[in-house]
């Protein structure tokens, strides 16, 4: 496995582009089974996670070409309905095709996603509101085993707001008879995003965005053709590796109307934010400020970028709390920004960073794509060389991070294995 050296302290200057978005594209991907002909999706990062949904498509009797971030998914040719436990388990957006096998196949064996490197994520709630729409589901040797004649439209209210669930729900009921009304829907960009795709295919969707999603069931869908929208969280990760060391970076292509609660936070610490059409510079202070952080559904500040803020605020003057109300054990960066010598202290869902003047390079084992970028953060910060081992699950989702890093003047290699 890849790793990456990174030696510190540096300062971030210059521009750069973000990608298109991970948590957007894997969904749209799988809504494309739902069309039943060749959907362009242009913007594709070029990630893991990103090819993976790609082989599950092909896998699942789909053909997938990626040209310069355009895919052409041509799923004409289903003809398995089953997720393996391989890919699944290197994928958990793997589930996303479960929706749209039942909905489009009456069918769907999914391998059952298990916990993730920081605790359960339970898929409850996708099997559920399928139930609810009329499928049988069973737990079968570890897969889900989903079967319908035709999905019936109904009322689902979610109890937690989940992104995943909200999206699998959506996806089966384009093509449902009759209307489904989700309540206590997700908000998160990535949800309009789908219902975005889909409309385009002749879906009728409403309130996408909001926490009551209407969608009118349809008989067929329409191959789209889509552009998927600015990684949110890759933009705010460089927002935040460049308050973290000072830095002057305007970050290009992006969308600042997602990331209010992101840039809120980083001023709070002391930055100067400006937004433009599509852009944001940001400037670090010579001082960061400590701050208190609650993460939250969208648009509260999201899980996604907390990890990445803990590791700013590790040099932050004072004590700033970081409260993760989403995953309430998603800390598995805490032990290895420590080794950094940062001062943390964790009490269940609440964790205790007080700045220190010096942070000093180690070598460090990343766990989970953000908390992966929280250790380069780290290291961009640190005195000296770390070393992020296990860059594989940073691979999953930031396109290139090191090379964007380098070009605004870190220090960072690639060591290949
Ligand atoms: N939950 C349940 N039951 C369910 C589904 C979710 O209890 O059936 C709970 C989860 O345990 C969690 C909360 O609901 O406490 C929210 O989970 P959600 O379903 O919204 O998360 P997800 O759809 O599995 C997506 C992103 C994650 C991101 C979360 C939260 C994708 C592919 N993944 O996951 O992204 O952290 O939403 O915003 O979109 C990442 O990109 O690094 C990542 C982990």
């Amino acid at each position: 496995m890849d790793s990456f050296v990174i030696r510190g302290t540096c300062r971030l200057e210059g521009a750069v582009r973000v990608s298109g978005a991970k948590n957007a594209v894997l969904p749209v991907m799988a809504a494309s089974i739902l069309t039943g002909g060749t959907c362009i999706l242009e913007n594709v990062p070029d990630l893991r996670d990103a090819k993976t949904m790609m082989q599950l498509l092909e896998v699942l009797g789909g053909s997938v070409s990626l040209d310069e971030g355009r895919a052409a998914i041509d799923t004409s040719r289903i003809d398995t309905f089953e997720a393996p436990y391989d890919l699944v388990r290197t994928m958990r957006a793997s589930v996303y095709v479960l929706g749209p096998l039942v909905a489009r196949y009456g069918k769907a064996r999914v391998s059952m996603p298990g916990g993730c490197a920081w605790g359960p994520r339970p898929v409850d709630l996708h099997l559920k509101g399928l139930m609810a729409l009329g499928a049988k589901v069973r737990i079968d040797h570890g897969y889900i085993d989903a079967t319908a004649d035709r999905l019936r439209g109904a009322e689902i209210i979610l109890s937690i707001p989940s992104v995943g669930a909200t999206i699998n729900l959506i996806m089966a009921a384009s093509l449902a008879e009759g209307t489904t009304v989700i309540e206590n829907a997700a908000r998160e960009p990535e949800v309009i995003e789908v219902a975005e795709a889909l409309k385009r295919g002749g879906a009728s969707i409403e309130g996408e965005g909001s926490s009551t999603v209407t969608v009118i069931g349809v008989n067929e869908l329409n191959p789209f053709t889509h552009r998927a929208i600015p990684d949110r969280i890759e933009a705010g990760t460089i927002a935040a590796a460049t308050v973290a060391t000072g830095g002057d970076v305007t970050v290009e292509g992006c969308r600042p109307d997602h990331m209010h609660a992101v840039l809120d936070v980083l001023e709070q610490a002391g930055a100067e934010i400006e937004t433009g059409e599509g852009t944001i510079r940001v400037k670090g202070a010579e001082e960061i400020r400590s701050v208190n952080i609650e993460t939250g559904f969208y648009p509260s500040f999201p899980t996604d970028m907390q990890a990445q803020m803990m590791a700013l605020l590790c040099k932050a003057a004072g004590a700033s709390t970081i409260s993760e109300h989403v995953y309430p054990d998603r800390f598995t960066h805490v032990p290895e920004l420590k080794r950094l010598g940062a001062s943390i202290t964790l009490d269940g869902n609440v964790a205790v960073v007080t700045g220190r003047d010096r942070l000093e390079g180690a070598p460090v084992m990343a766990t989970d794509i953000r908390a992966s970028s929280a250790l380069i953060i780290g290291g961009l910060m640190a005195e000296g060389e770390t070393k992020v081992l296990r860059v594989y699950h940073i691979d999953r989702g930031y396109e290139r991070i090191e090379e964007k890093l380098q070009r605004l003047g870190a220090d960072i290699v690639r060591i290949r294995e």
